[in-house]
């Protein structure tokens, strides 16, 4: 008989093997997902699941840690802004911000338990008073209009599937003229159908996400939902991804795969999937910084 586990992930795969139910069912999915896979991705990635801008020979925290620094630097922000962090999961990214910035990061995530685990984290760390996590919705914050100095997103808007709304949204809780930065997984605009079926299509199975956009679609929705765009560019002009599918190539080739449970075997296959749509410069990451306009 199957561990419950094992049923679980069982159930999971075949949920999200329709892409339809994907879009659908989208906080069903992020939520299985996320409870399956959540407690794993801790003990091998901490608190913060990105990846990395490399600039030379850092480890995985150093490069976590620049790269959140660079979206402050990138974004402005600074001691008395109010930011929000869309899809923050277990906080790692905004406990950077908050103390790299000054600003208070307000952390909103789909999944009540990514939320939990963020508030322990910030009280451990004595963040409480700069940060605080809620769970939320990015197609429908709860927050009333121009509430944030600045807001940013890290690899969570790809599980979405109306990303222009997510955008929409955004622009709705900014402040005129705020800074609103991303960093998030794309399909590559020279991506083929043939491509997307063989590459793309098992990245976003495996992770549970509605579908990747091209670096064009991400410029539509910035545009459409209100935002001018300062920048917009796939994080490999701003430094060395390169790192990061190596890193993975050691996570994947920890142990023969028949032997591991049934949640990392899960994780491990998802990471196959990434490396392979890397190297085959299909899967991609894209920045941008954008402002309000209104
Ligand atoms: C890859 S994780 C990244 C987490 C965090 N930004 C980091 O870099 O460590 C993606 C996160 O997006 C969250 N998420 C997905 N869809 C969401 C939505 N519609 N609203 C809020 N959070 C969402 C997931 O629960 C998950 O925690």
């Amino acid at each position: 008989m199957k561990s419950n586990a094992s049923k679980r992930v069982a159930d999971f795969e075949r949920h999200v093997a329709d892409p339809t139910a994907r879009q659908r069912d989208h906080e069903q999915v992020v939520n299985e997902y996320y409870e399956l896979v959540n407690e794993t991705c801790q003990s091998f990635w901490g608190t913060t699941h990105h990846f990395s801008v490399y600039t030379g020979e850092e480890s995985l925290a150093e490069a976590a840690e620049n790269t959140e620094r660079l979206l402050v630097d990138r974004g402005g922000f600074g001691p008395g802004m109010r930011l929000l962090d869309i899809g923050c999961g277990v906080g790692g990214p905004a406990f950077t911000v908050a103390r790299h910035s000054g600003a208070h990061v307000t952390g909103l995530d789909m999944v009540p338990s990514r939320v939990e685990t963020a508030r322990t984290g910030a009280a451990e760390r004595e963040l409480t008073p700069m940060t605080s996590f809620e769970v939320g919705d990015a197609l429908k914050l709860h927050y009333p209009q121009n509430h944030f100095d600045g807001a940013y997103s890290i690899e969570a808007l790809c599980h979405v599937p109306d990303k222009r709304q997510a955008h929409r949204e955004a622009a709705r809780v900014l402040r005129p003229g705020a800074p609103w930065v991303g960093y998030d997984w794309i399909l590559r605009d020279t991506a083929s159908a043939a491509d997307i079926e063989r590459f793309a299509e098992p990245i976003c199975r495996l992770h549970g996400l509605s579908h990747l956009s091209t670096l064009g679609q991400v410029r539509e929705d910035l545009e459409a939902s209100g935002f001018t765009i300062e920048e917009l560019c796939e994080a490999s002009e701003l430094g060395d991804l390169e790192q990061n599918w190596i890193q993975l190539d050691q996570f994947t080739n920890a142990g023969p795969q028949e032997q591991l449970p049934a949640r990392l075997k899960l994780l491990v296959r998802g990471a196959e999937a990434l490396v392979a749509g890397a190297r085959a410069h299909v899967f991609g990451i894209a920045f941008w910084l954008a402002r309000t306009s209104r």
